[in-house]
């Protein structure tokens, strides 16, 4: 694709959750920054029989559910709407992708997207009746929604299906997790300030805890999630790559696949969890019912359609072990769930105390944290010690919190993760998306802790909706005298 090359938009699942609540919002809020002007069409493909008038006041409905007021502007909404178009195509039936056809070629010259936002199940027919109808060249690009594929041997089988039809260079497996102005920003924290950089090992670091808490419950994909568990809903994908973008070596230089090595480098370090020790190294748990934010909800198997579901989990608790030069002997507790306490994401680097202290006893002899708050908030804080200010005889300290964040907050607020990917996309950087071996060494892992799962019997352990989980979860960091960061 050439710089000033014209493009177009082609979104598989256009009238699904994913495109309405948030491709649709962030393509809109681009074209308001005036950062779509290239894209002259987005056609929206999906079962349903609407009109492009019909599909446009679908999303114009959804854009007021989903878009915080002050970014509606009439003059900007139908600047964006001209571009909708809506074409009823049923993903298997090749002669439905005539119609598609036809609306491409009404911009011959533009270079064409399509957009996968549906189960990665449809993605080998989609790529082939693209590929039979003559829709992709040389200029054409393919996003990947995860999860992709269910575990390695389905990942393995859907890339190298897609590899039939785009390159690896053309292929953009996105993980929304990466387009969070805190993830990117961890690179920066990381390898742009020299204070960090001489403690990031195992010698000065005690643990990382990576938690993903959610206070949501399945939101009417109950089918889906049954049968995928916390697992691979969220460890596969989101939390490994935090923890790449936490583990891995300075890269040599910012090129996607400079980066994307080192991110490799972290999973293949990963030490496997087998039926040995899967018992000392993962909680699973599903939620009964409880209270969430003061209200009552209900169990995971209460809700409709679960009955087969007793072996989801719905909260899983890990310590990983990254087993390199750098990080043997720090541990990495992950955990994530649905229906916690409250939602919350953040990245926990625990420094070492010192090994002789002169405060012994002072309950405020704490060790120094870094606590990366990727939501709601995006914010990093720095825990320290301070004496507390006083005139008495006796030093005491007391824990304080340094707010490393630059002023960004309104920034943040104006951008979401789909926008910065779907920029990208458009610009063909792809930096913040998975390589084929990033997505399978992925897999592998966790693959290795299902089967053990398997052999092993184990059922997850009952948490009441509204609490952290299991007890069993705080035994996991416990065991070795830590505990998680509430
Ligand atoms: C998705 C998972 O990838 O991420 C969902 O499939 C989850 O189950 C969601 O709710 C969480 O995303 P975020 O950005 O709200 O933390």
């Amino acid at each position: 694709m050439t710089s000033n090359q014209s493009s177009q938009l082609v979104i598989f699942g256009g009238t699904g959750d994913l495109a309405l609540r948030k491709l649709q919002p962030a393509l809109y809020k681009l074209q308001r920054e005036g950062l779509l002007d290239d894209v002259c069409a987005i056609i929206a493909l999906g079962r349903g029989d609407s009109s492009d008038e019909e599909y446009r006041q679908l999303i114009k409905e959804k854009m007021r559910e989903f878009l915080p007021a002050h970014f509606w502007d009439e003059q900007h909404w139908q600047a964006f709407s001209a571009k909708l178009h809506f074409i009823s195509l049923d993903v298997n039936t090749l002669k439905d992708y005539h119609c598609l056809a036809d609306a491409i070629h009404r911009h011959p010259n533009s270079a064409v997207t399509f957009y996968l936002a549906t189960s990665s199940t449809l993605y080998t027919s989609i790529c082939r009746n693209l590929h039979s109808i003559g829709i992709v060249n040389t200029d054409s690009r393919v996003v990947l929604e995860k999860p992709l594929g269910h575990d390695l041997a389905s990942c393995t089988e859907i890339n190298h299906e897609v590899l039939q039809v785009f390159p690896e260079g053309n292929i953009f497996r996105i993980d929304h997790y990466l387009g969070k102005e805190t993830v990117q920003n961890l690179l920066v924290l990381r390898f742009g300030n020299a204070l960090f950089g001489p403690l990031w090992n195992s010698q000065y670091i005690d643990n990382i805890q990576i938690t993903v808490a959610e206070d949501i419950g399945v939101e009417g994909r109950g089918d889906f999630y049954a049968k995928t568990g916390a697992l691979r809903d969220m460890v596969q994908n989101h939390i490994l790559q935090l923890l790449c973008l936490v583990a891995m070596e300075p890269p040599a230089n910012l090129r996607a696949d400079t980066i994307r090595d080192e991110k490799v480098k972290v999973l293949q370090a990963l030490r496997p969890i087998t039926a040995d020790n899967v018992k000392a190294k993962t909680v699973r748990g599903q939620y009964t019912a409880g209270a969430v934010n003061a209200a009552p909800v209900a169990a995971f198997l209460d809700e409709t359609g679960f009955e087969d579901s007793e072996y989801t989990e719905t909260f899983v608790a890990l310590q990983a072990d990254v087993h390199n030069w750098r990080w043997e002997g720090t541990p990495f507790y992950l955990r994530t769930g649905k229906r916690l306490a409250r939602r919350y994401s953040e990245i926990i680097v625990e420094l070492k105390k010192h090994p002789f202290s002169l405060f012994e006893g002072d309950p405020n002899d704490l060790p120094n944290k870094l606590v990366i708050r990727l939501q709601p908030e995006e914010n990093i804080t720095l825990y320290k010690v301070n004496k507390k200010p006083g005139l008495g005889r006796q030093l005491k300290l007391e824990q304080v919190e340094l707010n490393l964040d630059a002023d960004l907050h309104d920034e943040l607020q104006a951008h979401e993760a789909y926008e910065r990917l779907l920029l990208d996309v458009l610009e063909g950087d792809q930096t913040l998306f998975m390589r084929r071996d990033e997505v399978e060494a992925c897999w592998a892992w966790v693959d290795s802790i299902i089967d053990a799962w398997q052999n092993a019997g184990i059922k997850p352990k009952s948490y009441a909706a509204g609490t952290m989980g299991p007890n069993a979860s705080l035994a996991l960091p416990e065991k070795h005298g830590r505990s998680w960061h509430e």
